[in-house]
């Protein structure tokens, strides 16, 4: 009988591929770093049974139409807005999402995003780098303090709840806002759950780890950064499609926030001359919330798996729907 074949949208170290090279058929787009081109993809897509793709691919309608005869696309991510899941329902095609594996280490991120831009670690290593240490003086790249504030986490799932437990150890009162409660959530980690206005209005730090939903577009926007304290640290480690670009920069060029820290963006890859790029109170960083090498490993592990399940006529670990 002949094997399905599989086609990864990225060029993915053999040895990860191996244990299932005796099940499947294994092809890859050949480039490490860049994404497949749209033709190059419904070309290949017709020809596999499979497909394990990333958050770089569209996976919209008109693909799904075009390749309907999928049985699964693996999505390595836990976001999965690049995906039309009502579209992959219609057409019966599976899709799977990598929850779990990448939790902690995503939290680690989220929270090393938050003490660069409190303590402004990337605006005084430049100050290195650019020969402008000058004599020291009381308030040369003075910060603002993480330890014994109040955090704000808007979206309280597995990410949120991780980012939580780190709090507590620099004892920071902890609130959160999710569509729906958490009480045992709350208990286990002394949460305190507020309306978001609540939220914005007394967070020290703001985070936001929604997912991107029609629900959640531009979910903080210029009404947003004006309820949030002149001193708010806003943090994004979600989707950038959550905020209004437009409106957080205004917000930190004209002082209504203190600063924020960016993990993701409107349209990405951003290029140096995006206008986020000129303040000093902005920390950037290029999507890598879950890059260490043990998680893209267990993500991509994840992925295969789902698709193993799937052709063996199990459940996935992780469907989406
Ligand atoms: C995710 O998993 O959704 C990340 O944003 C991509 O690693």
């Amino acid at each position: 009988m002949n094997k399905p074949t599989i086609f990864i949208t990225r060029k993915i170290p053999e040895e990860l591929i191996a244990p299932f090279q005796s099940q499947f058929t294994i092809t890859m787009w050949e480039d490490e770093k860049k994404p497949i081109p749209k033709e190059v993809l419904y070309e290949e897509a017709l020809k596999a049974d499979g497909l394990l793709c990333l958050i770089t691919e569209n996976i919209d309608r008109e693909f799904l139409h075009h390749a309907s005869h999928l049985k699964i696309i693996a999505n390595m991510a836990v976001g999965y807005d690049n995906v039309d899941i009502d579209a992959a329902r219609e057409y019966g095609v599976t899709i799977t999402n990598t929850p779990d594996v990448l939790t902690e280490t995503t939290a680690d991120l989220t929270f090393a995003l938050l003490m660069a831009t409190a303590r402004r670690l990337v605006e005084a290593s430049n100050t290195i780098y650019e020969n402008k240490w000058g004599d020291w003086s009381p308030f040369m790249l003075a910060g603002a303090d993480v330890h014994d504030t109040t955090l704000g986490i808007v979206g309280m799932g597995r990410i949120g709840e991780a980012v939580a437990k780190r709090a507590s150890g620099f004892n920071m009162n902890v609130l959160y806002h999710n569509r729906s409660r958490k009480e045992e959530v709350e208990r286990a980690l002394g949460l305190s759950y507020v309306a978001l206005d609540d939220l914005l209005s007394t967070s020290d730090y703001v985070v936001s780890l929604v997912p991107m939903t029609s629900e959640t577009k531009k979910l903080f926007n210029q009404e947003a950064f004006h309820k949030m304290k002149t001193s708010a640290i806003f943090i994004n480690a979600s989707r950038g499609g959550v905020v209004d670009e437009t409106a957080l920069f205004d917000a930190l060029k004209h002082g209504h926030i203190r600063a924020a820290g960016l993990d993701v963006f409107q349209e990405e890859p951003i290029q140096a001359d995006h206008p986020l790029t000129t303040l000093s109170n902005a920390v950037l960083l290029p999507h890598i919330g879950s890059a260490t090498m043990q998680t893209r490993e267990a993500m991509l592990k994840l992925c295969l798996e789902n698709i193993s399940a799937v052709f063996h006529g199990a459940k996935p670990k992780t469907p989406v729907h």
